[in-house]
């Protein structure tokens, strides 16, 4: 082995420490809201509606066959797919609900979370230079999961002025010879908006006719309010074929911490997605899977007792903001407000979000994390219990009291 020296004519390197990361990695600011949820963990009192996840605990009938299934020795792998019978049932379920068919044996995948299942659904399909047109403001984890994989984002803004719909024609504006995919995350974190079926109708005729990919995220189908029901964007005309299919348990039965969601594809597609999850997943936790299943086979009257609870909470809390000034759009689905505060109160969202913790006590996440239209307002998630809800409206209207604009 030779050894070469350094000669002086070489140019120094920089220290490993800011060589390592890769483009991909460097390119992904750091999250918005981390900084914010680290001063909320030195806190005492603190009333959070930051976090996006139910205060409810998993459904009793859904733990005990967690526990079962421990007890019964299912403590090993499973098919990279997941378990057969959970796949059935998923498959049925989808049928059942939204009148699509999916193979159980070839095209449903049971990943860690909805939050794998966008990861996986990403890195599976973008190359370098493609282009996926994104929704904003949007769930934070969707434009680095493009980033990561090589893509690129393109941004349509939603704004409350237009109750945060999206626009089909500024989405097909958005369109480039480079455009691959389609990303839709609805109903809506954070604006809690939802897709109405005229918009979905034309955004499925859009795709169609650009031939591009679609990632539909539903993980809030079931958290649906007033008259909106909710419709599989791959039940569409044309729409099976090219659409990834995103969902998962975490929110609508309150199994945030068993990490368990899916996906559903065309065989061919998901014959890839596949590769990736099994060679950096191997499978989701065994337990998890069948707690979901029970979830899936009798929870049903446990999804519709917190679903009506949310909506109870979400008429309070949204009326609550609207009439300390904060305008609130109504959400139909999903569990989070989305008031606007810079108007009221003079305050950048994260300026807001930093003051209502230091003063009230109440955290909630600057609007800005979720994209640039975002700024100006914050995200509340209302899945917290009513008495919580109303002490926090009283403090954040002492707050914006103290702060309203000249
Ligand atoms: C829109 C959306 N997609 C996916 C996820 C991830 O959920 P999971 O717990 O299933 O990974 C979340 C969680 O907040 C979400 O809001």
């Amino acid at each position: 082995m030779t050894t070469q020296l350094r000669t002086d004519a070489e140019p120094a390197r920089a220290p490993l420490a800011e060589r390592a990361l890769s483009s991909r990695v460097r390119a992904v600011p750091p999250s918005g809201i981390r900084r914010f949820f680290d001063i909320l963990a030195t806190m005492d009192d603190v009333i959070s509606l930051g976090v996006g996840e139910p205060d409810f605990d998993t459904p009793p009938g859904i733990v005990e066959a967690g526990i079962r299934s421990l007890r019964s020795g299912r403590t090993h792998y499973t098919s990279n797919y997941g378990t057969i019978e959970l796949r059935r049932a998923l498959a049925a379920h989808l049928e059942r609900r939204y009148g699509v068919a999916y193979d159980p044996a070839r095209e449903m995948l049971v990943t860690v979370g909805a939050s794998e299942a966008v990861d996986l659904a990403l890195r599976a399909t973008c190359d370098p230079g493609d282009e996926v047109i994104l929704h904003e403001p949007s769930y934070v984890a969707y434009a680095p999961a493009v980033t990561f994989s090589g893509g690129t984002v393109r941004y349509v803004s939603t704004r409350i002025e237009d109750d945060f719909a999206l626009d089909p024609d500024a989405v097909e504006a958005a369109i480039t010879p480079a455009t691959k995919a389609l990303f839709l995350g609805y109903p809506c974190n954070p604006t809690g908006a939802v897709l109405p079926d005229d918009v979905q109708d034309a955004l499925a005729e859009i795709a169609v006719r650009h031939d591009l990919l679609v990632y539909a995220d539903e993980i809030y189908d079931r958290l649906a309010y007033g008259s909106y029901r909710h419709r599989a964007l791959s039940a569409l005309p044309g729409m099976r074929e090219r659409t990834i299919l995103i969902g998962g348990f975490s929110k609508a039965y309150a199994m945030t911490g068993w990490r368990v969601g899916y996906l559903a594809a065309p065989a061919g597609i998901l014959e890839g997605i596949v590769k990736v999850h099994q060679y950096g997943i191997m499978s989701a936790p065994t337990v998890a899977q069948d707690a979901a299943l029970e979830a899936l086979l009798n929870g049903e009257a446990d999804v519709e007792r917190m679903r009506a609870e949310y909506d109870r909470r979400r008429r309070t809390f949204v009326d609550g903001l609207n009439a300390l000034g904060l305008r609130t759009f109504e959400p139909r689905g999903a569990f989070y407000a989305f008031p606007e505060v810079t108007s009221a109160t003079g305050l950048a969202s994260e300026r807001f979000a930093e003051l209502l913790l230091e003063e009230e006590r109440v955290a909630v996440v600057p609007g800005s994390a979720f994209g640039p239209s975002g700024e100006g307002h914050v995200r509340a998630c209302y899945a917290t219990s009513y008495e919580q809800l109303e002490a926090a409206l009283a403090r954040i209207g002492r707050f914006v009291d103290r702060h309203r604009a000249a």
